[in-house]
């Protein structure tokens, strides 16, 4: 499945998770996703971030408000559209660009006269459909020492096919009522992890975190890439 085909149904679902996460993000991501990712990230204003596949920026929002400067992209124009209104109170503290994560060169455009001091980026790993040129120009972005956090979908616990080791796609929903499936693409723990290695990251925190009442099985893992080369 290409990432074409994926970018349009993330434009055509953009309306739908913009008032779905709203201003400070939903249920979900405030309980499961947020908390652990911000312990992780601990965002302070001298921070310069970049927030990857950003949505309608709810998370660049956030980091606003703790004074950090954000750049955020997102491949879905309408959803880059909708954060630019969503977020427009924070001014220049949030700059937001379409860029494709799939695309090194596309990534690699945002660099500016800066280093990033962080990269974050919020239950989308998952939804992109090559993640290798995505850790490769991250690594590139950020000043040494400086790191990744993301939060994705626990591979382990979380898909809807029966296969664990090899590479897939399918079809699924984020969120009840959303206009069309979405692509997921599932990777093993160890794939995603040695991307991490080969692009010059080590991973110094990791969280599993569950959801509701069910407190043995987690629907999210949380990783925070160091880089060191
Ligand atoms: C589940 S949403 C999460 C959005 C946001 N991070 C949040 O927490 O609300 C996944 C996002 O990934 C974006 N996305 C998927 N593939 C992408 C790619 N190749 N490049 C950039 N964004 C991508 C989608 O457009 C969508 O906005």
């Amino acid at each position: 499945m290409t990432a074409e085909e994926s970018k349009k149904i993330w434009n055509q679902n953009a309306e739908f998770w913009d008032n779905a996460m709203g201003d400070d993000s939903n249920e979900f991501h405030r309980d499961v996703v947020r908390p652990k990712v911000t312990e992780l990230l601990s965002p302070n204003p001298t921070d310069y971030i970049l927030d990857v596949a950003c949505g309608n920026g709810n998370y660049s929002g956030y980091l606003a408000q703790q004074g950090v400067s954000v750049v955020a992209f997102d491949y879905s124009e309408n959803m880059i559209e909708l954060a630019k209104k969503r977020q427009a109170q924070y001014g220049s503290k949030i700059e937001f660009y379409v860029a494709d994560a799939t695309s090194k060169e596309s990534i690699l455009a945002l660099q500016r006269s800066q280093p990033f001091t962080k990269a974050v980026s919020n239950m989308a790993i998952m939804d992109i459909t090559e993640i290798a040129p995505l850790f490769e120009a991250v690594n590139e972005l950020l000043e040494t020492n400086g790191f990744f956090v993301f939060a994705t979908q626990h591979p382990c616990f979380i898909t809807l096919t029966e296969k664990y080791m090899t590479p897939h796609s399918y079809y699924g929903i984020a969120i009840e009522g959303q206009p069309n499936e979405q692509l997921y693409y599932h990777r093993s723990m160890q794939d995603i992890f040695n991307i991490c290695f080969k692009t010059g990251f080590v991973i110094d925190g990791f969280y599993e975190e569950c959801y509701k009442s069910n407190k043995e099985i987690p629907m999210v893992m949380i990783v925070r890439a160091k880089k060191i080369k």
